[in-house]
């Protein structure tokens, strides 16, 4: 699928597949600097980190391992509310491991906030993120976010692994969506 066919549904291309190639090689370099001497656990929040994952882990030279831990946030709809719960742990013991979490995007800052804390409790050696995208101006909670790829306005957003009622994960880039499409 392409830009073109997708014209009807989306508002505007706000990162396009060039950019995020170009931004995953540029940062996958200063990961494979930072973890050179150690061995990398690379951890997917499904189901919207499936992109990035696939080509961050693709882009780096260091040799990693990969995980993948499903959360789902109680809230009313859209909104994030901070209370988690895990749908699909991690398969691995991340006690004494060096752990990279990858997202897709951070937008309240809830949802991550909780997931540092559950996977700080398990004592891995290092913890550290990587988001693709953020909404800084939709912060609730500062997250100090070790990579960012692109700070975003606080629209909402699909592609690239993120949904609107489970669709348009597999566009190759990130865009917002027409008013129609929700309805209106
Ligand atoms: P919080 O607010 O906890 O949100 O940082 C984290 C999760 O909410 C989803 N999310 C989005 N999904 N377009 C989407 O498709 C968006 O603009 C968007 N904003 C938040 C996403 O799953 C994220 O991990
Ligand atoms: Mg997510």
């Amino acid at each position: 699928m392409n830009e073109k066919d997708m014209g009807a549904d989306l508002e505007n291309v706000l990162i396009t597949k060039e950019e995020i190639d170009a931004k995953l090689a540029e940062t996958a370099a200063k990961i494979d600097a930072e973890y050179a001497d150690k061995d990398l656990l690379i951890v997917g929040v499904l189901k919207g980190a499936v992109m990035v994952m696939a080509d961050l882990a693709r882009t780096l030279s260091t040799p990693v391992t990969m995980d993948w831990m499903a959360v789902s946030s109680y809230g009313a709809g859209t909104q994030s509310s901070g209370v988690v719960r895990i749908l699909k742990d991690l398969d691995t013991d991340i006690q004494d491991r060096h752990v990279l979490i990858v997202e897709d995007i951070i937008d309240s800052g809830l949802t991550l906030s909780w997931l540092l804390s559950n996977l700080g409790s398990r004592r891995p050696a290092s913890l550290r993120v990587f988001t693709l995208l953020r909404k800084p101006e939709a912060a609730k909670v500062p997250i100090d976010v070790d990579w960012v790829g692109f700070d975003i306005p606080n629209e909402f957003v699909v592609g690239y692994g993120l949904d609107y009622a489970e669709k348009y994960r597999n566009l190759p880039f990130v865009g917002t969506l027409a008013p129609h499409v929700y309805g209106g």
